[in-house]
């Protein structure tokens, strides 16, 4: 069959929908995708409020535990160990994706989160709470791999994006919660047992949950366990469409059985189509980092303080507007994902991140020739709202969207892992280094080199990222052979014989 008749043949791709309009899922139109979606996402509130609620708890813990008061080196362990658990947790998650399914991978991941809340709720001293963080990072790490896939799998292809984008609602919401709940307990003592403690409840109750929810139908089929992935797909379509997808599940099955049974993780690379949705999916999670989102997320009531405001209070408030900005524009973005699409949505949202990382700089600049506080202070704050406002959308909901979409099945876990990895890993050497590197050239030039890193994100995401808004899984795998053999698909076997 040649590709443009094939391509409106899939059932899903816009060629298809066109024909059959009726047959297009809308999200609030099926309650049990979306609560398929709510349920996974809770990976995201884990992933939110555990970054999010350190911060705060870590003015407590350093008054119940002398040692971590005067130890710059245990309050920065407290707070990293999570993040190295989670670059670890990514890692191996994917590979529990793929070798275990996605529903395990989830249990799994609530089991340690868990584990790890309690441990840090309970421990007697500082390094029986760092053994917590790293569980809890154990945990967020492999979640942030799962939720996207799980979503993505049980998504119908016109709204993947707005619900994969979900899981990133509940991270930005989870790290907006954390900042409020900081906020509220000011006043308590010991309060730090209950910040920590508490993360384990949406664990508990995800794990309650997901026993009862299926596996992804997608894993399912792959693992040749056709009619449990059918009882699946018949909850989301209605019986026109859920036989076109069965049609082409199985015709795909039977062609790629030889693929399916010769599963060689070294071997991944050495397939050209892994290779560049590879470098697309991993360079988007690197550059998402390092355009700077968390020097903004961790560090805003520093960087409001910089910019000439001493008060705790404002500087604490500022951040939580910052965190709610955070959320509501991630709103913004799962309506654009699937309407504008990944790629135009990544490109307008680093064009409005370079524009507000050069006010930053430029306030910055400003503040530091002696010019003025308040004026440049201000503009300073504008600039981070601004910078907010634009990253939250795109940079924010794009990567996630794209690693759970471009990795061909029997590779989705362990690539999206590897993916994941790549981001924690910036994300830990960018939250380490931002405060030295302002301290070493100034925060003014600081803000200047992330400027310069969105540009080179920009240029990336335009040479490549290929779109991928509304095509199936099929129409992806397609796409990355014709990018990586020409417009003929049969000139890669051609060449491989
Ligand atoms: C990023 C996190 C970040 C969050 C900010 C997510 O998409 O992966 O590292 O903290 O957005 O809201």
């Amino acid at each position: 069959m040649n590709d443009l008749r094939m391509r409106q043949w899939i059932p899903g791709s816009s060629g298809y929908l066109e024909i059959y309009p009726e047959r297009k899922v809308s999200v609030f139109k099926n309650p049990y995708v979306m609560g398929l979606t709510a349920v996974a996402s809770i990976g995201g509130l884990l992933f939110g409020y555990d970054t999010g609620v350190i911060s705060g708890a870590l003015l407590y813990i350093k008054d119940d535990f002398h040692a971590v008061k005067h130890s710059p080196f245990l309050q920065e362990t407290i707070v990293s160990m999570a993040g190295a658990g989670a670059i670890v947790g990514a890692a191996v998650g994917g590979w529990i994706n793929d070798a275990y399914g996605r529903k395990r991978a989830t249990i799994i991941a609530d089991v340690v989160f868990t584990l790890g809340a309690i441990v840090m709720a309970a421990a007697p001293d500082p390094w029986v709470l760092i053994l917590g963080r790293v569980l809890v990072g154990l945990g967020v790490g492999t979640a942030s791999v799962t939720a996207p896939v799980y979503i993505a799998e049980l998504s119908p292809s016109e709204i993947r994006g707005a619900l994969v984008s979900t899981n990133v609602l509940m991270i930005t919401g989870g790290q907006f919660l954390s900042y409020l709940i900081n906020l509220a307990f000011t006043q308590v003592p010991g309060t730090w047992r209950w910040m920590l403690g508490a993360s384990g409840v949406p664990a508990v109750v995800q794990f309650f949950l997901m026993l009862l929810l299926p596996e992804s139908p997608r894993w399912l089929f792959m693992k040749n366990r056709k009619e449990e992935a059918i009882a699946v797909l018949a909850n989301i379509y209605d019986t026109d469409r859920l036989e076109d997808e069965v049609a082409l599940l199985v015709t795909r099955s039977e062609n790629d059985r030889h693929r399916r049974d010769d599963i060689r993780y070294r071997d991944v690379f050495k397939s050209k189509e892994i290779r560049l949705a590879f470098l697309a999916g991993a360079g988007l999670q690197a550059f998402q980092q390092f355009t700077g989102i968390n020097t903004v997320m961790y560090y805003s009531p520093t960087i409001v303080q910089m910019a000439g405001f001493r008060s705790n209070e404002l500087a604490l408030l500022l951040s939580l507007i910052v965190a709610g900005l955070n959320a509501a524009g991630t709103v913004l973005g799962i309506y654009l994902i699937d309407h504008a699409g990944r790629r135009k949505l990544a490109l307008f949202s680093l064009g409005g991140v370079i524009a507000s990382l050069i006010i930053l700089a430029l306030s910055f600049f400003n503040q530091s020739s002696g010019s003025g506080s308040g004026l440049y202070g201000w503009l300073a704050v504008f600039g981070l709202a601004l910078y907010i406002a634009f990253f939250s959308p795109g940079m924010g909901t794009v990567p996630w969207t794209v690693n759970s979409e471009v990795y061909p099945e029997e590779y989705r876990g362990i690539c999206g892992g590897m993916s994941a990895t790549v981001n924690w890993v910036s994300n830990l050497i960018v939250a380490q280094s931002f405060l030295s590197v302002a301290d070493a050239v100034g925060t003014g030039p600081t803000f200047l080199i992330i400027a310069f890193i969105a540009v080179l994100a920009f240029v990336f995401v335009l040479v490549y990222v290929p779109e991928t808004k509304g095509l199936t899984f099929d129409e992806v795998e397609l796409l990355w052979k014709e990018r990586a053999w020409g417009m003929n698909p049969d000139a890669q076997s051609l060449l491989e014989n």
